[in-house]
């Protein structure tokens, strides 16, 4: 749930960090630092500056002074263990080795290890988990017995639980940093003469496109030289090097005010990529590379467990949906967080789905090793590349929407939707599915970008409509079948990024209690494209009109006669109710956005929030 970078080269290292730390900030941004080692001195100093709030804050403070060290670590956070503050902020410094050091996770049994070392007659200055790791490495390094910061490093974590991507450096070792990871994300990336440590390949891909990837419990030292890659027990390893992905421009604004806007409008482009040589239409067969040698066990398997948490747990349930009805095949969805500690029943024939945007999500993680324990075949729906849940599953399909920025899911959402939909037809051709309707439903959705892109185009109504609203504090949204995880997610959105109450909900549930809620001009939107049970929702949508609620429809081109019952009608295009979540769900995307820019939120970084949850 931060970010952290560090840099070991020829260049001054903290121009390159703070750029780092901005590429990063989506990741956590209550307080930022930065530590860069000054080798004029023997041994060397540690130059440091912390600052409250953005980067911004942060350069600020930096503003008229000049460090000139080639080596240095930056970190912005979001607190997990002690408030926001100066002190609590990355880099920590321990009190006699001269030792700094970035943390993104959580060391679990730090109040322990703090009682420990406070009988040892260390001082502790902040409230966090991360100090005690710091002043921990301080108490082993010991270079005069061969105790070197690698060796003191890979003691103190073999003395922590929890999980942790750490990025060290000593005044005593000014030529060295050594990084280490257990369940928080972590890549090196191999430049000439210079190194780059850092959370994703987004603080990365501006200076190289080479880097390694690094297993739980693996330390590295690094040098300007090369490198060591060990376990915590100093058992020499060969690290994964791989060619990142992405574009710079991928990650550009690219004309656009916030990411999130970009990233639904980028909407029909990405799902281009997500579809591109996956549909077959002449004899119905998705083609997915990545599940394709695990077939039969999928077809053969008795049932599927879909795990994630928020926006792609949503994409699971619409995916629940379409695997009982497309290929009969028995499926449950849950939050990863409930069933990694429930005892679940997972025997053999299961098929756990592990559905995730970053591929890093703790919870998700955890309930996948759990089912993988119990001898699930596990399968990945991830955008990140390489990332620990693509890592760790047994096979999966890749997003392919590009790096998503905005703290709140959009794209990744219709991308999930899309490879779940595909999926779902990857099974239900060889299930029970005829060619032809295989087809059919494949053309469609090859399709799909292209009515995405209609549906954007109504973009200044929806804003319109949407700032009648915003003074309201109260929205419900509703929604049957696959649009029922849709109305879910629309008070989602609403809800993360401009701080609206919404609750979303099934249509019929309403009636069992939330309609207390309705008063006069209180916001419903309902989800009502024709479908299968579109005359049913006509029915609620009297019912809330009845009592003084204003409706917002978002319903299928055509239906005329819905502008009788509604206030406000948006339309999208008409299609197969499978695949109309990843139509429906659009306008819903643009209220939320254009709802958070008229209450004047910072967008792409809501409060409270972070891109992903590394932490339980
Ligand atoms: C969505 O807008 C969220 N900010 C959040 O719910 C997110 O979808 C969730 O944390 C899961 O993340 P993941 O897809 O990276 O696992
Ligand atoms: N536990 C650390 C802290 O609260 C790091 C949190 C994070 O991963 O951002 O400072």
């Amino acid at each position: 749930m931060c970010g952290i970078v560090a840099y070991i080269g020829t260049r001054p290292a903290r121009p390159l960090l703070i750029e780092g730390l901005k590429r990063l900030e989506y990741r956590g941004y209550d307080s930022a630092g930065v530590a860069v080692l000054d080798p004029s001195t023997k041994p060397a100093k540690i130059q440091l500056a912390k600052a409250v709030g953005r980067v911004g804050n942060l350069e600020e403070r930096l503003e008229g002074t000049t460090w000139q060290g080639t080596v240095g670590i930056a970190h912005t956070r979001w607190a997990s263990h002690g408030g926001v503050t100066e002190t609590n902020a990355h880099p920590h410094t321990d009190d006699h080795a001269g030792i700094a050091l970035i943390h993104n996770g959580i060391i679990e049994n730090y109040s322990v290890l703090r009682k420990y070392l406070e009988q040892k007659g260390h001082t502790f200055v902040s409230e966090t988990d991360t100090e005690v790791l710091t002043m921990l490495i301080g108490e082993l390094y010991d270079p005069a017995n061969g105790v070197d910061l690698e060796a003191a490093v890979q003691g103190a974590l073999r003395e922590v639980t929890g999980a942790y991507a750490i990025a060290v450096i000593c005044k005593q070792e000014p030529d060295v940093i050594v990084a280490a990871r257990k369940g928080s994300p972590l890549i090196v990336g191999i430049g000439n003469g210079e190194y780059i440590v850092a959370s994703d390949p987004q603080a990365i891909i501006a200076h190289t496109a080479q880097a390694m990837t690094l297993d739980d419990y693996n330390v590295v030292k690094i040098t300007r030289d090369g490198f060591r890659t060990s376990t915590i027990d100093n058992v020499e390893v060969t690290p994964k090097v791989l060619e990142l992905e992405s574009e710079l421009d991928e990650i550009d604004l690219g004309g656009y005010e916030h990411y999130m806007q970009k990233e639904i409008f980028e909407q029909p482009a990405a799902l281009r990529n997500t579809l591109r040589g996956r549909l077959d239409m002449k004899d119905g067969r998705v083609v997915l590379g990545g599940v394709s040698a695990f077939a039969k066990d999928l077809v053969r398997a008795r049932r599927f467990i879909m795990i994630a948490q928020g926006t792609a747990l949503h994409a699971a349930m619409v995916a629940e949906y379409l695997f009982e009805e497309l290929a009969r095949m028995p499926t449950e969805c849950e939050y990863a967080s409930e069933f990694r500690y429930r005892n679940p029943i997972v025997d053999e024939g299961t098929v756990v789905v592990a559905v995730s945007q970053s591929g890093e999500t703790a919870d998700t993680l955890a309930a996948l090793n759990e089912a993988q324990d119990r001898g699930a075949l596990s399968l990945g729906v991830v955008n990140v590349v390489g990332s620990t849940i693509a890592r760790e599953t047994d096979a999966g399909v890749y997003l392919r929407v590009g790096p998503e920025i905005g703290v709140a899911s959009t794209k990744a959402f219709t991308g999930q939707l899309a490879v779940l939909t595909m999926l779902s037809l990857f099974l239900a051709r060889r299930k029970l599915m005829s060619p032809e309707a295989a087809a059919k439903l494949q053309d469609e959705l090859a399709d799909i970008p292209n009515k995405i892109e209609h549906a954007l185009g109504l973009a200044p109504e929806i804003k319109q409509i949407t700032e009648r609203y915003i003074q309201h504090e109260n929205w419900l949204f509703l929604g049957r079948g696959v649009n029922y995880p849709v109305a879910l997610e629309g008070a989602l959105k609403l809800k993360e990024i401009s701080y609206i109450h919404a609750e979303g909900m099934p249509v019929a549930e309403m009636t069992h209690g939330p309609i207390a809620l309705i008063n006069d001009g209180m916001p419903v939107v309902f989800i009502a494209n024709q479908g299968a049970q579109y005359d049913k929702v006509l029915n609620n949508i009297a019912e809330v009109r009845a009592r003084g609620g204003h409706v917002i429809a978002v319903a299928t081109e055509g239906d005329r006669h819905i502008r009788t019952m509604a206030e406000d009608v948006i339309y999208v295009p008409p299609c197969s109710e499978a695949l109309s979540p990843m139509l429906t769900v659009v306008p819903l995307q643009l209220m939320a956005y254009y709802a958070a820019v008229a209450r004047g939120h910072d967008v792409d970084k809501p409060r409270n929030l972070a891109k992903s949850v590394t932490i339980e």
